[in-house]
């Protein structure tokens, strides 16, 4: 019997209609257009307004617009599960709040905290569903209301964030594309250098955690972004060997998007020009765990069957890793 694989059958993506551009940071921090464009490569994020409205807004949408486009009822879904780390609550889960704002009556669901690795872990965490034969509808979301957790005194990481969701499907099939393969890895004593300190147990919300504006993300970019650069890239040619893939056979590289440098390193090492390399920072910025299924779902219209994918992102913890992934579904 040939072995059965998860395949994205169908991706959608939400963004806010509000745009933050460096402009408008410009009046809100010491910084300029100029600094974070040459540094980051980012233009523009947007911004989800609105009092009451979390991450589950964004989340919900992308999932009900998914649905529509591949003719998925609501009630097929097995299994929802959400990359954040900005869910709505601490309890209960982002995706617990999904399944019901969609009408999943039949599904459980779940969150997955990776920070900017979320997306691809949850995407193997949910092909695994999909492979053992146990279901066959599996949506995995990666989103993030980032603007809930940025400092907008902080010029070091407001530029950077952004909100957004993103969401696949996941359908089995005997056919030779889907989830090839994946590669992951974490290590805690990453996390002094990039964490939000209040919020959890160690530090529940107090008048001290909010006077010392501990319920923000920090970073130590310079350190962050020199892991960033070193696994990011390891990772991807690591997953290009292991399948013996060479550069002409990769079709697209689809980083997470935290730092245009970041993204041309982790090409370089693979040898992809930069055709082949998906970028969207410029007008979304790093939107967490939704940056991979939004540059996927900006570039669907670009994607043939049987095209070769490597997805790859670092992010807090550390946490990073590369999945290999051949595309389902296009022309051919
Ligand atoms: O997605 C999760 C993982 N996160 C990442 O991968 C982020 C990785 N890190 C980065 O992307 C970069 O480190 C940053 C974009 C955060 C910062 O860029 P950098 O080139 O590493 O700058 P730096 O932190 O070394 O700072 C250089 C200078 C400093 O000034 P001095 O000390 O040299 O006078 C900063 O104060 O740039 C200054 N600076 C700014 N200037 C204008 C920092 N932020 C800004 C700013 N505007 N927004």
């Amino acid at each position: 019997m040939s072995k059965i694989r998860a395949a994205i059958t169908g991706v959608e993506g939400y963004l806010p209609d509000y745009v933050l551009t460096n402009q408008e940071l410009e009046t809100i921090v010491d910084t300029s257009d100029e600094w974070i464009t040459t540094r980051t490569g980012i233009k523009e994020r947007r911004i989800l307004k609105g009092e009451g409205k979390g991450t589950s807004v964004m989340a919900s949408a992308a999932v009900k617009g998914l649905l529509e486009k591949t003719g998925t009822k609501a009630e097929e879904i097995d299994l929802i599960i959400c990359a954040t780390v900005t869910p709505d609550m601490v309890f209960p889960s982002t995706a617990n709040l999904v399944s019901a704002e969609v009408g999943a009556v039949n599904a459980f669901s779940y969150d997955i905290s990776a920070a900017c690795s979320g997306f691809i872990y949850a995407l193997t965490t949910g092909s695994q569903f999909i492979e053992s034969g146990l279901y066959r509808k599996v949506i995995v979301i990666g989103a993030d209301k980032m603007s809930s957790i940025i400092d907008y005194e902080d010029r070091t990481t407001c530029i950077i964030f952004g909100d957004g969701a993103g969401a696949v499907l996941l359908e089995p099939t005997t056919e030779e594309v889907g989830i090839m393969d994946s590669i992951h890895k974490s290590d805690g004593n990453g996390a002094e250098f990039l964490q939000m300190k209040a919020g959890g147990s160690r530090y529940p919300a107090s008048h001290e955690t909010v006077d010392n504006r501990w319920h923000y993300a920090r970073q130590d970019g310079a350190t962050v972004f020199k892991f960033a650069v070193t696994n990011m890239a390891d990772y991807a040619a690591k997953i290009m060997e292991r399948n013996s893939l060479s550069s002409d056979e990769v079709a697209w590289l689809v980083p997470h998007q935290a730092n245009k440098r970041i993204i041309d390193a982790t090409a370089n090492r693979m040898g992809l020009t930069d055709e082949k390399v998906m970028m969207n920072i410029s007008r979304y910025g790093n939107t967490t765990s939704g940056t991979i299924p939004l540059l996927l779902w900006d570039y669907e219209s670009q994607l043939k069957k049987g095209d070769n994918l490597i997805l790859a992102a670092f992010g807090g913890g550390f946490t990073w890793g590369a999945i290999y992934v051949k595309w389902a579904y296009g022309a051919n």
